[in-house]
């Protein structure tokens, strides 16, 4: 049983295999392969993994560092994707670009993710036909990969028999923090989802059958904000990026998403919004508190990405190994737990991006949604929903038909149709603004996107 790892490089690779060699008895793996095109930072990487598997956890799973597509993808039973393509220097103008100009500035989300997901798409698909061309026909690609609603669609439309499943683990970051704020198990709580990726709403909470929907509601609207109590304590730290300690969400920027939560649910208190629908419900003032030359991008680069190189560069230097400098927890179980369901075809209920075909009935057919749905060996069996509100479905028509666009767009070349992506998109206030963030991501992605005609 052979799990590769695409982007090994990643700084999310030690938690994910942590996650991996922990399953190792459910999983029956031997081998774990990273693949990555940045010769540096995964060969930097191996080492630490070399450490979790051998050292720290005796996990006797064979490891195998490649830059070789054949090497990385031959016989493989499973391929977790995670690469970010242009790495965070990319990411950077992602967010910069569209500050610039008064827009959202997010790594998945309005201008920048279009411009993401314009990165990733080819990149995808040749992961896709590397994998149909090696790994087992039995193989499973989950991919992480973002913008993943982007490239879940893109992956609809171009190979649309590949076995990928595109995941996010925000939904369960939020399960995470609504279970340390209401001081519970998180294994206990069971909801109700719907959505596309990084657009979506919880519409039930439950706790041992407990609806706590409105607990929860007394809770965010009596703390002003959706944090354990516990985090609050501590303001400063929440805020600032120096730490690279506990919940990774909740840290620097990311302080104003729980805080919009509670500015959405003031309003719409019914359901539970995803952190990411800030970005498209107060766009004005995501912008106003963002500062344009320094966005989450350099947090990540200051904070995460730093702890973990410099880390590294101690343990080679002193045999020592601080293991805060790596990230582990739900992210990498969320896809371990994800592949045990798919080989040993439990059948337990998972959040995925998949095509629509009628789970929720007044969205289009094709549509990629992330909806729950039951998992066993033949993939995702999709859980069928009820009619959605017109205020929902109205912005996720904006959104998806945004996405929609930007994928012909891109497979086309397609100047007007990105445009008109970029333009329907809600971040963006107009036709002429579209134009002015699009023309300068032409000049900041000519290494990367196709050519726009
Ligand atoms: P990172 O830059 O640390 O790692 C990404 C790695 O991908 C780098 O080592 C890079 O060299 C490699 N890469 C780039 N292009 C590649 C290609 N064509 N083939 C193989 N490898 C390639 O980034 P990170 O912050 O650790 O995030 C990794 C990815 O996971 C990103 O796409 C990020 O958006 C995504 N992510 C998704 C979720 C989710 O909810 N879906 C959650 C967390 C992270
Ligand atoms: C969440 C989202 C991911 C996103 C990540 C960014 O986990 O689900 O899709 O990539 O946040 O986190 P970061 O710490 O890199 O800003
Ligand atoms: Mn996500």
């Amino acid at each position: 049983m052979i799990i590769t790892i695409v982007g090994g490089g990643s700084t999310f690779t030690p938690g994910i295999v942590k996650s991996i060699a922990l399953r190792k008895d459910e999983l029956e793996v031997d081998e774990i392969r990273l693949f990555d095109i940045d010769r540096e930072r995964q060969d930097k990487l191996g080492v630490l993994v070399k450490w979790i598997l051998e050292e720290d956890l005796k996990s006797g799973i064979k490891l195998t560092v490649t830059y070789d597509e054949k090497e990385a993808y031959t016989d493989a039973d499973f391929i977790f994707a995670q690469m970010r393509v242009g790495k965070y220097a990319m990411r950077e103008m992602d967010e910069k670009i569209p500050l610039k100009h008064g827009c959202v500035g997010q790594e998945t989300c309005g201008c920048g993710g279009m411009a993401y997901g314009m990165r990733t798409i080819f990149p995808m698909i040749k992961v896709i036909d590397d994998v149909e061309k090696y790994a087992k026909p039995t193989y499973w690609i989950l991919n992480y990969s973002n913008p993943a609603s982007i490239v879940s669609e893109a992956c609809r439309k171009l190979r649309p028999n590949a076995r990928i499943i595109n995941i996010c683990d925000m939904p369960i970051a939020i399960i995470d923090v609504v279970a340390a704020a209401l001081e519970v198990n998180k294994k206990d709580l069971v909801y109700d989802y719907y959505g596309l990726n990084h657009f979506g709403w919880f519409t039930s909470i439950e706790y041992k059958g407990e609806d706590v929907m409105p607990k929860l509601r007394d809770y965010i609207m009596e703390q002003e904000i959706l944090l354990p109590a516990a985090y609050l304590k501590d303001k400063q730290a929440l805020t600032s990026s120096g730490s690279s300690g506990g919940n990774r969400h909740t840290k620097g920027s990311w302080y104003y998403v729980w805080k919009g939560v509670y500015e959405i649910m003031q309003n719409f208190p019914e359901t539970l919004p995803n952190t990411y629908l800030n970005y498209y419900l107060q766009q004005k003032e995501f912008v106003e508190h963002s500062d344009p030359t320094h966005t989450r991008a350099n947090e990540v680069m200051e904070t995460r990405e730093k702890n973990l190189f410099d880390g590294i560069d101690r343990y080679l230097a002193t045999g020592e190994i601080d293991e805060s400098v790596f990230y582990a927890g739900s992210h990498g179980d969320w896809i371990a737990d994800l592949a045990i369901a798919l080989k040993n075809d439990t059948k337990a209920r998972f959040l995925v991006i998949t095509e629509n075909r009628g789970a929720i009935p007044n969205m289009p057919y094709d549509a990629m949604v992330e909806v729950p749905a039951y998992i066993g060996k033949k993939g995702p069996e999709v859980i069928a929903q009820n009619e959605i509100p017109l205020f929902q479905q109205g912005l996720m028509m904006q959104q998806l038909n945004s996405e929609k666009l930007l994928v012909e767009g891109c497979i086309e070349g397609s100047y007007e149709k990105v445009l008109q992506a970029f333009t329907l998109n809600k971040t963006v206030p107009s036709m002429k603004v579209a134009k002015e963030i699009l023309d300068d991501m032409i000049e900041a992605n000519k290494e990367y996107w196709p050519e726009l005609k």
